[in-house]
This record gives C-alpha cells, structure tokens and sequence, in this order.
C-alpha cells in the first residue's frame, strides 16, 4: 500500500522527518519514493526516485532540503508503471500532492485540463491539476481542495502544499487513512501511526469527508462543505513494530484478515451484476484472439501453481472446449514441450521474481506463444516481460506464506475466464451466476473469517502436536487441498500431504493411523457422496479426520471435527474453504512457537533456481 508523511514545525528540518517517516512504512510495500519541501523563501523542492529509500536519499544528497515544511510518499503501483513520472509527490502550478487510493474518474477530469502538461499517467497527477485549476488568486489552498474534492470519485487519502501558503500543509481522506500527529510547535500527518512515533503520541483521525488545514501549532478540521468539525487528540497505543501490523501480531494473521478487503480492489470495476458480464483490463488480445483461443497453459510454483489449479478447473466449466494444462515451472522448463495452436499461457506469480517461473515465460515466448502475466508486484521483471496481463490489486504480501495473493490470482483467472466465455459462446447463465458469486465473495470471506475463527482456532490447539497431516478433496477442492497441506507444512513444519481424495484408497491411505490427522475439504455439491467414501475408509483405520464444508448440519457426516461454513455460494466455496486452512495452518504454527512471518529455509521470493 502507498504510504504518506507530512510535516510543519520550527525545530526539525523536514527533510529527516520525511525520510525517517517514509522508512516506518517502508514494511507496506512500495516500488518509488519522493518528497517535497518548501524552503524558507517558500520556494519548492521536490525529489522523486524508483526504487528503496536508499535511491531517494541518494537523489537528497545532490540538493539537499532546508525547508521546515514538506510532504512524502511511498508509492506501490497499481496503475501507471514504476517510474520516477509516476512517482510522487505531483505537481502541478502552485501545487504539489501526495495521493493514497484511485480515482476513478480521473479520466473524465483530465480530459476538462488542458492548460496542464501532463508527465506521468497517474490519476494523482490529474487530482494535482484539479486542485491547481480552482486554486484562483484569492483562493486558499483550502477553499481549492475542497471545491476539487466534491468533483472527484473514488478514494482518497492526501496531502497538499503550496510555495502560496509555505507554513500550511492541507489533508483530506475518503476511505484511505490519515492522521495528524499534534506535536509541539510541530504538526506532523502520516497515513499510518507508525510514522507518527517518536515525535508524538497524540493524534488526529480523520474521518472520511473530512479535510484539515495544518500549521506548526494548529490543526483545523472541517467537512468538504467547509464547515469545522470537532476532534479530541487520541493517544496513539502499541509500539512500532505492532502498528505497521495493524495492532495484528504478525503480518500473516493481518494479511490473511485483510484478504476480504484487497479482494474488493482486485474486483473493482471488473464485475459487472447487472449485466453478468466480467472485465479485466491489460490482457492485451484482440477480439479475434479471444474467440480463437482453445488452450491455455498455465505456469507457478507452489501457491501460484495451485492457484492455477484451482482456476483451471473454472476455466473449464466457463469456456465451452477450451482445454488447460497447469505446470509447474521448474519442472516444465527443461521437458520438451509443445504447446498447440491457439494457446496462451498464464504466469502466475506473486512476486513476479520468480526465477523458475521467469524462465518458463522466456522459453514460452521463444515458441511465438502469447503470455499473459497474472502478477501482484506492479513493475516486476514478470511483469515487464509478458506480452500482456494483469495485476492481481492483493497489495504488498509481506509473510512468505502467501494466502490474499492466492485468493486474488484465483479471481482474477476467473475473470479471464468470464471474458473468454462471453466471446466464445460460454453459457450466460453460469457466467452470471460466478459475477453474482464473485460480488459476494469478499464479504463472505470476511463472514467466514469471523464467525469460524474461534472453532478454527480450537482445532488447531487440538492439532498441533501432531506431525503427520492429509489434506483431501475432490474436484475444485483438490487444488485447495494442495494449497491447505502447503500452508500447514511451511509455517508449522508438520509434515502435510495434499492429495486428490480419490487417491487415498491407491496408497496414502497406508500412512493412516491414529498419529495422523486428515483434513477433508467436502462440498456440498454433486459430489458429496462420493466425497464421504474417503472420509469413512480414514475413520475405519482409526485416522483423525477434520471435515470443513458447506454441508447443512442436516446431512450426517461422521467425523472427530467438522466446521460447517454457511454461506449462498456454491461455484467459490473452495476459496471460502481455504481461508479456514489459511487460520488454521496460521494457528498451528503459533502454537508451535514458529517464526510465522519468516518461516525457517524460506523467502518470500525465490529469486534463485
Ligand atoms: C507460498 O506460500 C510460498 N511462499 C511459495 O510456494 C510461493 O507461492 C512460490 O515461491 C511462488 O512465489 P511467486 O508467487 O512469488 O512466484
């Protein structure tokens, strides 16, 4: 997530507060950095770099700010690349900005300013423009943000200075956060309180709709109809470390909570329920192509690769004909491969850093076939490379275990999917029933988590001291069973299986005895029954067996454990079903005292083959 620092005082030269802030959120992901100050003539400095704090303290170091005054942000892009252009903060005549959120009718503004020349392709740069086109002569930085707040959709967290009025620093938010830190002879604004720390312990909220003019002694709050608005400073709780995890205790738990939330931005504006249709932008095919498309090979690793997994099986059912064929990179790499006619190949990656699956995409392109990546980083060589694609939106994943990034690449497959359906012919009736599901999904996920955490949390005290583990499932719940034993086995270091449930009776059922536990991923769907055969061959030898399903409490299933998840979806179950292994993978693993952020062997990207 992008993160934001601001301050005005007397004491401190902004500069280090800008830079040591911007450090604080550095745990939030980002890919370019930049700052802007005001010196004591009132004139404006701005430094912009791609990359770590590092590159931009280097850019610091060829003219250095003496302002006491100035603005910050760290930015992890979602639309328009990973450039110093498109870093911020914007400027714009007498304005400069920092911008957390998306505008979404940037489009619409931009084309109404033509008196500005626009350098980069950011939605930020045109909110500056707005702000510099009603800031007239006797207008006030105030008076100009509120009046181009009101014209704008989307959300917003901001920060504006001006060489008119060098001692103010204005903010506003409308669903992305800001907080203003009242210190002594010193006001300091950041998006997070992480930033805050150190210089003071009493803040400001803003809430959303609410913009606040700040000086070095003064904090004045007024809804965007300019009407002043009454704030108490709150004491600011927790340590540094504890608040850039949202007051979570580690980022796995927080991401895992979180995914409800990010799944909403890697949904926004490609579903559409009243026509039942989907859209992603980015895959960069032609009309022709999208109906000439019959196969899709589809490349990860690990979470990818499930991932993969479990969308092929959609894919199939959304696309009338279409075959696919799931790999997994380092092994698909070195076979002689063929890939037919009227294919593409989807890179799925997180990171979009890995080496295995970076040299799948290399060897893929070298046989004339279309890559699309389906890629979280924004900018990674992944991303860079692919003939087209589209970013998952899951925002930065920090723990080595991914579990928001799965949810989003699964979703974002689908999406494909739907479009492909919609030009070759797929059943409009299935396609509405997955855009109706998908808009549900967040919140039933966010349901999910909620209401089968404490039960979650139960088993996994119940089964942590265990070192063997199955997980089973048939048909989209295989895919997920893979994925659950992944979790388990990298953050609690048990020793987990995941295997088709069908495959139990041709030899894993062998390591069934009391020191083993299954997990069995049952959904109530035409399938059912045979998915109980599994469940009671494992009973039968004496195996514990957890059940998770969206089975109704009416329909007797003999287990040890069974979470029912109530919910209206049918076609994403699966995906409700794998935050629930998410939890409990997570909970083992802090039962067994594990570092769950960092688990041991393990890095986030596995950038070496
Ligand atoms: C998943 O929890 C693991 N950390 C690992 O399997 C990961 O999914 C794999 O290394 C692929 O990473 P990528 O998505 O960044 O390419």
């Amino acid at each position: 997530m992008c993160g934001i620092v601001g301050y005005v005082g007397e004491k401190r030269n902004a500069q280090d507060v800008l830079v040591n802030g911007l450090k604080r959120l550095e745990y939030r992901g980002y890919d370019s950095a930049g700052i802007a100050t005001l010196d004591e003539k009132g004139e404006a400095h701005l430094a912009r770099s791609v990359g770590k704090i590092v590159e931009l303290e280097q850019v610091l170091l060829e003219e250095s700010h003496t302002g006491k005054i100035g603005i910050g942000h760290t930015r992890w892009a979602t639309h328009g690349g990973v450039t110093v252009e498109n870093a911020h903060p914007h400027s714009a005549g007498d304005v400069y900005l920092v911008h957390n959120g998306i505008i979404e009718n940037y489009k619409e503004l931009k084309a109404k300013l033509k008196e500005h020349k626009f350098t980069s392709d950011t939605d930020t740069e045109v909110l500056a423009a707005l702000v510099d086109s009603n800031y007239g002569l006797n207008i006030s930085l105030k008076d100009a943000v509120a009046k181009s707040l009101k014209q704008v959709r989307g959300t917003y967290g901001i920060a504006v200075i001006s060489p008119r009025e060098p001692g103010v620093i204005v903010v506003a938010r409308l669903g992305s956060p800001l907080i203003i830190g009242v210190g002594k002879d010193e006001t300091i604004i950041a998006s997070d309180a992480s930033a805050l720390l150190g210089y003071t312990r009493e803040a400001i909220y803003l809430n959303d709709g609410e913009l606040a003019v700040c000086t070095k002694d003064s904090v004045d709050v007024y809804n965007l109809s300019l009407k002043p608005q009454n704030h108490i400073p709150e004491q600011i709780e927790g340590d540094l470390e504890q608040i850039q995890k949202g007051g979570y205790p580690h980022f796995l738990i927080k991401e895992i909570m979180e995914q409800s939330s990010t799944l909403g931005n890697t949904l926004k504006g490609r579903i559409d329920t009243k026509t039942g249709k989907m859209h992603l932008g980015g895959p960069n095919l032609t009309q022709k192509e999208m109906q000439s498309i019959k196969h899709i090979v589809i490349v990860g690793c690990g979470t990818a690769y499930y991932a993969g997994l479990l969308a092929s099986y959609y894919l199939e059912q959304l696309v009338p004909e279409l075959t696919t064929e799931v790999v997994i990179a380092s092994e698909y790499r070195y076979r002689s491969f063929h890939i037919p006619k009227n294919s593409v190949a989807l890179i799925v990656s997180q990171s979009g850093e890995t080496a295995d699956t970076l040299a799948c995409l290399r060897e893929i392109k070298k046989r004339g076939v279309k890559t699309l990546g389906i890629v979280n980083v924004v900018g990674s060589t992944i991303a860079r490379e692919v003939d087209g694609g589209t970013y998952v939106h899951a925002g930065p994943e920090i723990s080595v275990a991914s579990t928001k990034a799965f949810t989003a690449q699964v979703v974002t497959m689908l999406l494909f999917g739907g479009m492909l359906a919609e030009h070759q012919g797929g059943s409009p009736q299935l396609l509405n029933d997955f855009v109706q599901e998908l808009a549900k999904l967040p919140s039933e996920i966010e349901k999910t988590l909620r209401d089968y955490a404490g039960e979650i949390g139960d088993l996994a005290k119940k089964y942590a001291k265990y070192d063997d583990a199955l997980y089973l499932g048939r048909d989209t719940a295989y895919p997920i069973s893979l994925e659950g034993a992944l979790k388990l086995k990298e953050i609690s270091y048990i020793h987990a299986e995941g295997y088709a449930s069908g495959e139990l009776k041709h030899g894993p059922i062998a390591l069934v005895d009391e020191n083993t536990f299954e997990i069995f991923n049952i959904l109530d769907n035409w399938l059912y029954d045979k998915s109980l055969g599994g469940l009671h061959e494992v009973r039968a030898r004496g195996g514990k067996a957890i059940v998770l399903t969206d089975a109704a409490k009416e329909k007797q299933i003999e287990a040890d454990d069974i979470v029912r998840i109530e919910t209206p979806l049918k076609h994403l179950v699966p995906i409700l079903l794998n935050t629930l292994q998410q939890l409990f993978a997570y909970h083992v693993a802090v039962a067994r005292g594990n570092d769950v952020d960092q688990p041991r062997n393990l890095a986030k990207s596995v950038t070496v083959e």
